[in-house]
């Protein structure tokens, strides 16, 4: 194990101490507390579509629901006298000892919640010795994150393009710029059927947001010196013109240079073009093997069939996820398939969860189901677009906090002391 310094825990006990001595000055936390009012606050002060962006969720949003109610469906059995006077919420990841069981997921496009996006998220994650997974849709470089990191973890997530090319490039940079693993989306194939975006008949992409690991790549910079296929284009219109304003604004270098040499406007045509790879199956997963040595994860595994044949295809870890229900409505929740999955793999890899994280308790209930460590998704971009770095840094703390207090009041000192019997079904 890496002896790695880790900042101080600050324990659950001081953060509510801290936040009820500042209230006693009448200073009130930065951003709310609870994860409906940071989303009614953002919903107030994003656009709407950005709003619309982060928040929806597939079809008639019941995967998103259900991410939410099925944490109900479990209730956790708090035991007594039991010393919880220490307590340790450390768990252990591919050899390195976190200081909490979190990662964040990787979220694209988040220029949408603030203007420092992945950068700023980069240096609370680091703050917190929180490990990022980049998105392979950020907003800022991978290299512009991790020179903002030092030494903490980071990881890079993959959506297999149609080009090999791009993606040992992009694996290539990961690996230069000090990621630890490789986190392969598979749910996202193709764009679930996102009706508030579709509603607003809005993609960020389309305004060059959300494509920085694209304009940054030597293999994809190439690629738009080669013709371009034809691609249906409505009239010129003052939107339009807005459009390809923003486009350019987005792309890297001179705003005059970029608008003569219709770069930006070829980079979003490319990157619509060549994104994703429908036909993936899982003997791509050997190309992937053959290019790097880092650990790989699949992230959006929800069947334990799926989990097996990871574990027959060498696969070094598992994200349980239904990408916070964004893809499949009506699909089953990551908790609910949490405890089939966590059979399956028996403790062989670790496997990992996101799709609904909102407290302490959330966290609890998945490590007693056999998780090893849960990935924060939408909080952390609530906490992004209300304040910024700090609004992150806050969440991150309230969320440790939340959890080390729900450890130690159920009865656990540590980690490796949250069981399946630390449960029961509602
Ligand atoms: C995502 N997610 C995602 N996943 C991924 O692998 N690559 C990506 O670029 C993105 N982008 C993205 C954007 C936005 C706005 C959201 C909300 C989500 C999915 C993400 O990694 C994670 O699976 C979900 O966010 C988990 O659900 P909750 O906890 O946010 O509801």
């Amino acid at each position: 194990m890496s002896d790695k310094k880790m900042p101080p825990q600050v324990g659950g006990n001081e953060r509510q101490r801290d936040i009820y001595i500042a209230g006693a000055r009448a200073k009130k936390p930065l951003i709310p507390i609870s994860f409906p009012e940071m989303e009614k606050a953002v919903s107030k002060k994003i656009p709407l579509r950005a709003y619309a962006y982060i928040a929806g969720g597939a079809g008639n949003e019941e995967s998103v629901k259900s991410n939410r109610s099925d944490f109900s469906r479990w209730r956790i059995i708090p035991r007594m006298l039991r010393d919880v006077s220490n307590r340790d919420t450390s768990v252990e990841l591919f050899g390195k000892k976190l200081t909490s069981p979190f990662l964040l997921s990787p979220i694209g496009v988040l220029e949408l919640a603030h203007p420092q996006a992945d950068l700023a998220v980069a240096k609370a994650a680091a703050a917190n010795d929180v490990p990022m997974i980049f998105s392979n849709q950020a907003s800022r470089s991978m290299e512009e994150c991790s020179d903002a990191m030092g030494d903490s973890d980071r990881w890079f997530q993959l959506y297999w393009s149609k080009s090999d090319d791009l993606v040992a490039s992009l694996v290539k940079r990961a690996e230069n710029c000090g990621c630890k693993a490789i986190v392969v989306t598979l749910d996202t194939t193709m764009l679930g059927w996102r009706t508030r975006d579709l509603d607003l008949a809005y993609l960020p992409f389309m305004e060059g947001k959300g494509i920085a690991q694209y304009t940054s790549d030597p293999v994809f910079l190439k690629m738009l010196d080669e013709p371009m296929e034809q691609t249906a284009s409505g009239p010129i219109n003052a939107a339009a013109i807005k459009t390809l304003i923003k486009m350019t604004k987005a792309f890297p270098g001179s705003f005059i240079q970029n608008l003569r040499s219709g770069l930006p406007r070829k980079a979003v045509q490319k990157f619509i073009q060549i994104y994703s790879r429908p036909s993936l199956t899982w003997e791509n997963l050997e190309y992937l093997r053959g290019i790097t040595g880092l650990p790989i994860l699949l992230k959006g595994i929800l069947h334990r069939d799926d989990a097996r044949r990871a574990l027959e295809y060498g696969v070094d870890g598992i994200i349980v996820s239904n990408h916070g229900g964004r893809q499949v409505d009506g699909s089953i929740s990551s908790i609910a398939a949490l405890p089939d999955i966590a059979e399956a793999v028996d403790g062989k890899i670790p496997v990992l969860l996101d799709s609904g994280i909102r407290g302490g308790a959330d966290v609890f209930k998945a490590l007693a189901l056999g998780a090893t460590a849960v990935c924060i998704g939408r909080p952390y971009v609530y906490g992004l677009a209300l304040a910024g770095e700090a609004g992150v840094d806050e969440v991150l703390k309230n969320l440790q906090a939340d959890f080390e207090l729900t450890m130690g009041l159920s009865g656990c000192k540590s980690v490796s002391e949250i069981k399946r019997e630390c449960l029961v079904r509602a």
